[in-house]
């Protein structure tokens, strides 16, 4: 988590571009935020608190910071509470090297005690505060800055996406080891960030580092090296978005612009790929596995039960693993399959599944999001959703996609599918038709004052219900649990008054839907309200309090389209309840630590 960012070539633009970049960083990380400019000395300005904070200190400031390249970072708190001393950038004694991290030194207690040894004077109880020193050591040593940077950076263990600013010279200095780092180019401008949005708008050129390389960007240029120091001839890549995308476009909140947003992502991640006339899929990866192992957390997790639910539909055994769970207990590895699935493509507890399942001979596949992500350089394939940039720290239109893709990857592996490619073709339709028609505000004002709330589906409406109180939970601070419907009398039914609204998410008129209304029936005698999520085909409207339709639709898609109207109900209920919606307290988007 965290977000950094450096900039060269911006003249007397330098701290607005730092300040606009870290506002584009926040989904990262929101609990301080701070900038560092260096000119003939470095100066720093931090606070704790969302970057307003930071933006009123610069502005009481009695003067202006200033500096031809700086450094910014957004920070998630991982070693000491969100206090201004704990904010980056963090100095050396000398206060002319200034630093910005993303990611946890492990080895930081013991440097630092060294260093405590030596002499140095630590001002905040971060990780982070350990690499200024290191390098000042080096450069008493007599070190040229680059040098010591490489010095510094040589005796860190962990994961790190740094960048450096030091007094007197023209020039940011970056490395990266575990965490994302990608370097913009202008044409007189040069960036480095955690992520592209950061300077989006000034280019759409960009390079993405790798493990073990070093950056420095200057307002002429741009060189990435090696360990050793040797030139490595980077990839230039051009970014296939618009920096408004980034923007939220009057939507009150990036989460509900990005609800909103999924017919579009959807037609995106179809384009291409479905052939109707054919009837067939074809994707630019090669699927033909005899077992798969999906590994991913929270949304992700809930996007690949419902891979895993399709792909056995398919004849394909799959089954899907909480990547923080994989490694305490690896199933067999064998021929199978892993497919990591993550939005970001950073979270630490999918590369590390990933990481133990090559390291146990599998062959591995992600699906995610980003290009050129950490996943996506690791795995052997990738498969992009393609749903574009998401802000809002709850995952929305790429859980969409995502289900919209393993949807899609099942297809490949089962011969002629019209009926299934025919719902694909008319998904984004019938999503925009649930955004046009839903009446999830309604209910929201309802139950906004409930004790707890409950979600309960199977078959694929199982993670469409956990999906659905996560999301709840997540931006609205209430309690909210989804279950396996037919688990309910095994423990939960305990839980359930006339207190608890119980979400039914009921698709299609089979066996799951009549089992699934049986328990409706049981909350019903409880005296919970029921809210039914539901194309209509059943008949559990008769037992429900309030119904939030979806469309009629193949039973593979209604997943996608229930699942639209538990985000707005989420949404609305945060809402009324004025919670932080995108930047929910604790969470941040992309967690890169385990
Ligand atoms: C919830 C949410 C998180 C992420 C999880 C994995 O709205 O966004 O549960 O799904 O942290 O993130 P990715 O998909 O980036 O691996």
């Amino acid at each position: 988590m965290c977000g950094i960012i450096g900039c060269a070539g911006r003249g007397g633009a330098t701290l607005d571009t730092l300040v606009h970049g870290l506002s584009k960083l926040e989904y990262r990380g929101y609990d301080s935020a701070g900038v560092a400019l260096s000119g003939s000395e470095v100066r720093v300005e931090k606070r704790a608190g969302e970057l307003d904070a930071l933006r009123a200190a610069l502005d009481d400031a009695d003067e202006d910071l200033t500096g031809s390249v700086g450094v910014g970072h957004t920070r998630w708190s991982t070693h000491g509470p969100p206090t201004d001393e704990n904010a980056h950038p963090h100095r050396d004694c000398t206060g002319e090297v200034a630093v910005v991290h993303n990611g946890i030194i492990e080895n930081y207690q013991e440097l630092r005690d060294r260093l405590t040894d030596a002499g140095h004077e630590f001002e905040s109880d971060t990780d982070t505060e350990v690499v200024p020193h290191l390098i000042e050591e080096r450069l008493m040593a007599g070190d040229d800055p680059e040098t010591a940077i490489r010095a510094a950076v040589d005796q860190l263990d962990g994961s790190y996406a740094i960048a450096v600013v030091v007094a007197g010279v023209d020039r940011v200095f970056a490395a990266r080891n575990d965490s994302p780092l990608v370097l913009g180019i202008a044409d007189d401008a040069h960036f480095l960030a955690s992520d592209v949005p950061a300077f989006r708008e000034f280019t759409d050129r960009v390079v993405y580092l790798e493990d073990g390389e070093f950056a420095v960007i200057d307002a002429d240029g741009w060189r990435v090296t090696d360990g050793a120091g040797a030139l490595v001839d980077k990839r230039v890549h051009a970014v296939d978005w618009d920096p408004e995308e980034t923007g939220k476009s009057g939507y009150e909140h990036y989460m509900l612009k990005e609800i909103h947003e999924q017919p579009r992502a959807l037609r995106q991640c179809l384009r291409g790929r479905v052939n109707e006339m054919e009837g067939r899929v074809s994707l630019d990866v090669d699927f033909d596995p005899e077992r798969v192992q999906f590994v991913a957390c929270g949304t992700s997790y809930h996007a690949a039960l419902c891979g895993a639910h399709l792909l056995q539909r398919s004849g394909i055994p799959a089954q899907a693993f909480l990547a923080s769970e994989y490694a305490t207990s690896p199933p067999p590895i064998g021929e199978d399959l892993v497919v990591g699935v993550t939005q970001s493509g950073e979270t630490a507890d999918t590369l590390s599944a990933l990481r133990e399942a090559r390291r146990r001979g599998a062959r591995t596949l992600a699906v995610t999001n980003v290009v050129g992500s950490t996943v996506s350089r690791e795995c052997d394939q990738t498969l992009y959703v393609r749903a574009g940039p998401e802000i809002g720290v709850a995952a929305t239109k790429t859980f969409a996609a995502q289900v919209v893709a393993l949807t899609m990857l099942a297809l490949t592996t089962d011969g002629e599918q019209r009926d299934a490619i025919a719902a694909l073709r008319d998904l984004p339709g019938n999503v925009q038709a649930v955004l046009d028609s839903s009446t999830a505000r309604e209910v929201a004002e309802e139950y906004v004052d409930s004790e707890a709330f409950f979600f309960i589906g199977r078959g694929l409406c199982y993670p469409v219900a956990l999906e659905g109180a996560l999301k709840f939970k997540e931006i609205t601070y209430e309690h909210a649990e989804g279950f396996a419907a037919g688990e309910l009398k095994h423990g939960p039914l305990a839980l359930v008054t006339e207190d608890t609204p119980v979400f039914a998410v009921v698709t299609g008129d089979g066996e799951l839907a009549r089992k699934t209304i049986g328990n409706v029936k049981e909350v019903e005698a409880r005296d919970a309200p029921v809210i039914a999520v539901t194309d209509g085909q059943s008949d559990v409207e008769r037992y429900a309090d309030h119904v939030l339709r979806i469309p009629t639709s193949e039973p593979r898609t209604a997943a996608v389209l229930a699942n639209v109207q538990l985000q707005l109900v989420a949404y609305h209920t945060a809402a009324m309840l004025g919670r932080s919606i995108d930047k929910p307290r604790n969470l941040a988007k992309s967690v890169t630590v385990e």
